[in-house]
This record gives C-alpha cells, structure tokens and sequence, in this order.
C-alpha cells in the first residue's frame, strides 16, 4: 500500500481521475494543468460551484473571528443561519440546530420522530440512501418498513404496521444517484395515512435541497408539509456543515420529550456563517430560476439525443439534478468518453445510469457543451 492513500479508497468511478488541485465555478485544474467540468458537484454538494467568492469570504471572515465555540454558548451568526433556514425550508416559527454530515442529520431527525411519538418504526420508500450508518443507514434492519410492503399488507397487519410507525421518511428523488422522483399521489396518500395514525413526515434533503431542484427543496415539488427537514451537502457548498429543522409544534414537542443531543460541532459559528453565505448567494443570484432554465436546458438537450434512438434512454430529471441510461454494459465507457471530452460526471454501472448534477452556476454554453460531448461519443 501506498503511504498517503486513503483507508476507505472508495473512488465509484470506473475511469482513473488525475489529482485535482483547484476549482473555480464549475471547472475544476488537475495536476497535469488539464480542466475539467464538473458535472458531479463534488459530491453533489457545490451547488454554488468551486470557490465561490461570497463564501470563501464568509468562510474567511468566520475562521478569523472563531470558529467554534461549544453548543452550551449563543453566537449571532448561528442564531441568523437557523433563522434563515427556517424560513427557506418554509417553516418560518419553527427551530433548527446546526450539524457536521447529511447522515448525522438524518438519524437526528429519525431520533427526534421517534422521542415524540414514543414510537421507532420507520417506514421508507425503497433503494433510497438516506444515510451512511445508524437507523436509516440500514435498510432491513431494526424496525423498517418499505412502503411497498406497506402497500402489500391488508386490514390488522397494516393497523399493526402504522402503530409502529413514528416517521415516514420521504427522499424527494436523487434515488441514490439515479434520480427516480417519488409519485406525488403515493407519497400524499401515505403521508396521509401515516400522519393520521400519529407518525411525522421527515424529509431528507440532503441532495435535493438549496436549490438542486430549482426550488429551495425537494418537497416543495409535492404537495405535503414536513414535520422535520434534514439537509447536507449543499447547505455548506462543499464544507462540512448539516441541519435539521423542525416546525414550531414539534420543536415543543421535542422540549416535552426531553430528548438530548449532543456533539462537538453542533451549531459551530463557521459552518453557520458557511450556511448563511450560500443561502444568500442563491438568493442574490436568483440560483432558483437559473435552475430550472438550466435543467431544462440540459433534459432538452439530452432529450433529442434521445429521440435519435442512439443509445441515450429515460432521460430524466428535476431542475439540474439528472440521469439517463445508456445502453447495457456501455455506462463506464460513456464516463470515460465524458472525462476525456473534458466533464466529470457519475456514472451507475449496474443500472447503466449516467448522473448529471452540475454546480446551479453552470452557464448554457457550458451545457451546450455538455450535450455536444454526449452526441459526439454517441457517434463516435
Ligand atoms: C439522500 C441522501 N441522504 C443522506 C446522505 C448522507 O449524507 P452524508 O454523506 O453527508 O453523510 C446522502 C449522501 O449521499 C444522500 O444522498
């Protein structure tokens, strides 16, 4: 083994990226001085691009001043990020507390159904990731319910289901990468059903959150209303920060219960003031609008490759978070085509997915661009 490679070298990449020194918007340098467009967002999460000069400085500014400061302490710019967040994941009089990773968020925010409903049933829809370990981060295990099982059980076996079920847990489509958007009827009914027999709705945001979808989140395409929120990812433009936030009722709910959570980087002053800065700057930058024209753009685009009958199938997708299939057995071919076209993008071997997720300040040429690539490995 070599000194300096990573324990875990989990790279999911079919294809060999050189070392990546910068990155500035959407382009990323490597090593060999060559530029790359990333169409993956890091990891999904540099919804602003790389660099982006108003949280760099945000960022900055935080780290001079302090970084951390220990939950038990109040600081103003914590207090304005939670605010803030409130009020774009449209619970204005609700609370929200400030996290490291998407998966910490997730399992908070399934602690939380559970401490108030008494009741730790989880009931998902299935091939969502939600999380890397704990409750959510293993299907199959503990007290879960696919809500395609849910939909086979009948008369006692369901009422006995419901009554152990304290949260539904909603992924607004990212599908583990596959974007495969939830059927809006199915989701109100069973949020419905659950809700009624005294569950919470917990929406994990985590990829489909600030801005991806081309609305603050993903939930705000459906027609329901959260109880808890969990984001990541985009919340920090690639720095780690996560948050969940609850309603006003289940905030006091919360209090009554008594839950208690604690870790060292809850409500951090940096990752608060990282948060505040990309919610700004979407705001500024009108990030929303540009999202849907650039999505729409990009699925257009995709989709007349399509019509050609060329090997582009089920285009698919919701503001800049989008795949299509390729021809069976030919997704790692067509990354690597991509990466040598100049575009990093995800790509699914096993269901031949090719994943497009470019950082919301992705320009139309850049997608034309894009798009041309597609169409010249096609013929190529
Ligand atoms: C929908 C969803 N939820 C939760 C997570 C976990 O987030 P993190 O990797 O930041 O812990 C992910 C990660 O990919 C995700 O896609």
């Amino acid at each position: 083994m070599t000194r300096g490679t990573s324990l875990l070298p989990l790279s999911g990449l079919a294809v060999e990226v050189p070392d990546v020194v910068a990155g500035s918007g959407c382009v990323l340098q490597t090593t060999a001085g060559r530029d790359l467009v990333d169409f993956e967002s890091g990891v999904w999460s540099a919804n602003l691009g790389h660099g982006h000069p108003a949280v760099t400085a945000a960022l900055v500014k935080q780290a001079v001043a302090v970084m951390h400061v220990g939950y038990r302490w109040s600081h103003p710019i914590v207090m304005r990020a939670r605010a803030r967040l409130c009020e774009v994941a449209g619970a204005p009089d609700g609370q929200a507390v400030l996290l490291a990773s998407g998966s910490e968020a997730v399992e908070l925010g399934l602690r939380i159904a559970a401490s108030v409903t008494g009741r730790d049933g989880v009931l998902r829809f299935s091939g969502h990731y939600l999380s890397a370990y704990g409750a959510a981060g293993a299907p199959g295990t503990g007290r879960q319910v696919t809500v395609e099982e849910f939909d086979a059980m009948g008369g006692e076996e369901r009422r006995d289901a419901l009554a152990r079920v304290g949260a539904v847990v909603l992924e607004p489509g990212n599908a583990s990468g596959l974007v495969r958007l939830p059927d809006a009827r199915q989701v109100a009914r069973v949020v419905d059903e659950v809700r009624a027999a005294g569950g919470l709705l917990v929406v994990d945001e985590v990829t489909t959150g600030f801005g991806r979808t081309g609305r603050w989140f993903g939930f705000q395409h459906l027609d329901v209303r959260p109880d808890v929120v969990a984001v990541g990812k985009g919340a920090g433009n690639g720095y780690p920060v996560s948050a969940v936030v609850v309603t006003r009722e289940i905030a006091n709910r919360v209090e009554c219960a008594g839950l208690r959570y604690a870790q060292s980087h809850q409500d951090d002053p940096l990752g608060a003031a990282v948060m505040l800065a990309v919610i700004e700057a979407i705001e500024a930058e009108g990030l929303l609008s540009a999202t849907v024209d650039r999505g729409a753009q990009l699925t257009a685009g995709l989709a007349r490759l399509a019509a050609t009958g060329q090997g582009v199938r089920a285009v698919r997708g919701r503001g800049l978070m989008c795949a299509f299939d390729v021809a069976p057995g030919t997704a790692a071919q067509a990354q690597a085509s991509l990466l040598d076209s100049g575009y990093l993008v995800g790509a699914n071997l096993a269901h031949d997915t090719i994943r497009v997720y470019p950082p919301l300040v992705v320009t139309p040429a850049q997608i034309d661009g894009f798009v041309s690539a597609v169409r010249a490995y096609l013929t190529a």
